[in-house]
């Protein structure tokens, strides 16, 4: 299989569909599959019937403004979701209002206009065939340009060259910590060893979070391209994805994408006639928050408890089976794509100085348009509420918006002007993490937002170290004394105690990171935990037990 060889294949889906005018898109992500999506494309594939070879009815992925769903597009094959007419709130009982306007005026009461900067200032590359193509369609991916970067990179670039676009990028890893995603690859390419591996980590445990769901169930080829992609650069025949049980849907279309791609030879032995060959297998996480944890993660792939070791040595040097493993997030990868069709220094045009590229968040909590979007590294945090997301619905005010999870922290309204990237967020006391924002109006109450992370740290701690077992537990105590007002001024200053020593002792991240909601909000909404002072009594560690 070379690059005339894929242009043939996509050429022949094109040929295939060549009668087709109109593709009537049905969103089938998660998301919209909850609000009743299924039988909406059930009922558009019934009243379209067989009469009209001109137009079709196709599953799609996300199209990302997820409280409007189900959403249906009409538009013509290959274009975009701004070039569309774009259906919101849909129901089966629309079906056939939806069919007759194909050849007419759309219907003007399901509307949804695709010219509003929900739409427009989003800026594409990780979810450009997100809402567009048939996830589960090899060919339709491949009409889209799919794996030829992965043939590029085997029959024109050496894995250095590889290795040297990824580097170029300044891509950094979308899981969380924003480590440069070249230096690891290199790291991983330079260690010695016939056995290597990679992984995909799509655990994605932080409460708010879906953007790792919504890639793998919208557009599966394209991460493992970019896997492959890695493995030829790095050096392994073998690759895992790590996948939340509660993700039944990503992992089917995840599954079958690999059937398919096998099936085509872009997996399995000899890649595209060359010598490369990679089996991918997908592992299934049992939803603990821990074993994203890559070194966790790694354990439970082995098949022991799912439970964090110290590093190092990091995974690039020893991981699985004690081999140089790379591990990276689904996004991670589904950058690797357009960076080798476009070139290292193309992606590093967009973005920041020292964050390149765009980011996926999912907005979630007290916003008018929850859902998924991508925007440019470095977007003013003002625009992704205010703009992108239409601010705060029922004319209440905005109070904080959460950031980077259980590890994160609460940014205020005096900072909405910031520039979203990985070094700016850190210096307010919060993170980008893998890109969850819950948007909080007036009404929240910061301690109480402090005491719910609090008490998914202290239940998912997996128990291994004192610091976070206990710490989390003191903490989570403290914490429900306060919320329910019967804290007293000597909490405060032990709780600012305890989260210092879990920082500074914990042994993974996740400790280390849990006292961060607290310490945010206590430095941004300070009043509000003076507020809730009860009984100015003493209290030491024992009576919080
Ligand atoms: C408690 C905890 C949970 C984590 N969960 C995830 C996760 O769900 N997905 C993920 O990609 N990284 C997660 N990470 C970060 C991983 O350990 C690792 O850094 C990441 O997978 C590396 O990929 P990247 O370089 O592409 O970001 C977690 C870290 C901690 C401490």
């Amino acid at each position: 299989m070379n690059l005339d060889d894929l242009e043939d294949l996509a050429a022949q889906y094109r040929a295939a569909s060549a009668d087709v005018r109109q593709e009537v898109r049905v969103c089938l992500a998660a998301s919209c599959q909850s609000s009743g999506a299924q039988p909406v494309f059930d009922a558009l594939v019934a009243e379209l019937g067989e009469q009209r070879p001109d137009c079709k009815v196709k599953g799609v992925g996300c199209m990302g403004l997820c409280s409007a769903g189900p959403l249906v597009s009409v538009a013509a094959p290959q274009s975009g979701l701004e070039e569309s007419t774009l259906y919101r709130d849909v129901a089966p009982e629309d079906a056939g209002e939806i069919i007759a306007s194909l050849d007419g005026a759309p219907v003007a009461r399901l509307h949804c206009p695709t010219d509003q900067p929900f739409f427009t200032r989003q800026h594409k590359i990780v979810l450009e065939n997100a809402g567009i193509i048939d996830p589960d369609s090899f060919r339709g991916y491949v009409a889209q340009g799919g794996y030829a970067a992965l043939v590029r990179a085997l029959s024109e670039m050496t894995p250095a060259d590889v290795l040297r676009e990824v580097t170029e990028s300044g891509l950094r890893g979308r899981g969380g910590g924003g480590y440069p995603t070249g230096l690891k690859w290199s790291t991983v390419a330079k260690m010695p060893g016939e056995r290597k591996y990679v992984i995909c980590n799509a655990d994605e445990g932080d409460p708010g979070a879906f953007m790792d769901r919504a890639i793998l169930e919208s557009d599966p080829h394209r991460v493992l391209e970019g896997m492959a992609i890695a493995a030829y650069a790095i050096g392994a025949s073998k690759a895992y994805v790590y996948v939340r049980a509660e993700y039944p849907l990503a992992v089917e279309r995840f599954q079958t994408a690999i059937r398919k791609a096998k099936r085509s030879g872009f997996l399995g032995n000899k890649i595209a006639d060359t010598q490369f060959s990679l089996e991918v297998e997908i592992r299934l996480g049992a939803g603990a928050f821990v074993c994203g944890e890559e070194t966790a993660l790694m354990a439970s792939i082995e098949g022991l408890r799912g439970q964090p070791r110290p590093r190092p040595p990091y995974p690039a040097e020893s991981g699985l089976w004690g081999c140089p493993t790379l591990i990276n997030n689904v996004e991670t990868f589904a950058n690797i794509v357009p960076i080798i069709r476009e070139g290292g220094d193309w992606f590093a045009t967009i973005g920041t100085e020292r964050s390149k590229g765009t980011k996926v968040f999912a907005l979630a909590g007290t916003i008018t348009n929850t859902g998924l979007i991508e925007v440019p590294m470095g977007t003013a945090l003002r625009d992704i509420i205010e703009v992108i997301g239409g601010g705060i619905p029922g004319g209440k005010a905005f109070k904080a918006v959460q950031t980077g999870g259980p590890s994160g922290g609460c940014i205020p309204a005096a900072h909405l002007d910031i520039a979203v990237d990985y070094d700016s967020l850190k210096t307010l006391g919060t993170m980008m993490g893998s890109g969850g924002m819950i948007v909080m109006d007036e009404t929240s109450s910061m301690v109480d937002v402090a005491r719910y992370f609090m008490e998914f740290c202290m239940t998912e701690s997996c128990g291994k170290c004192i610091p976070c077992r206990t710490g989390t537990q003191q903490m989570h105590a403290i914490l429900d004394r306060l919320a329910k007002g019967q804290g007293s001024r000597a909490d405060l200053a032990l709780l600012e105690e305890l989260c210092e020593v879990v920082q500074a002792t914990s042994l993974c991240g996740l400790g280390q990171t849990a006292p961060n909601p607290v310490l945010s909000t206590m430095r941004y909404f300070r009043d509000e935990y003076e507020a809730k002072l009860g009984a100015d009594r003493q209290v030491s560690l024992t009576d919080s037990q």
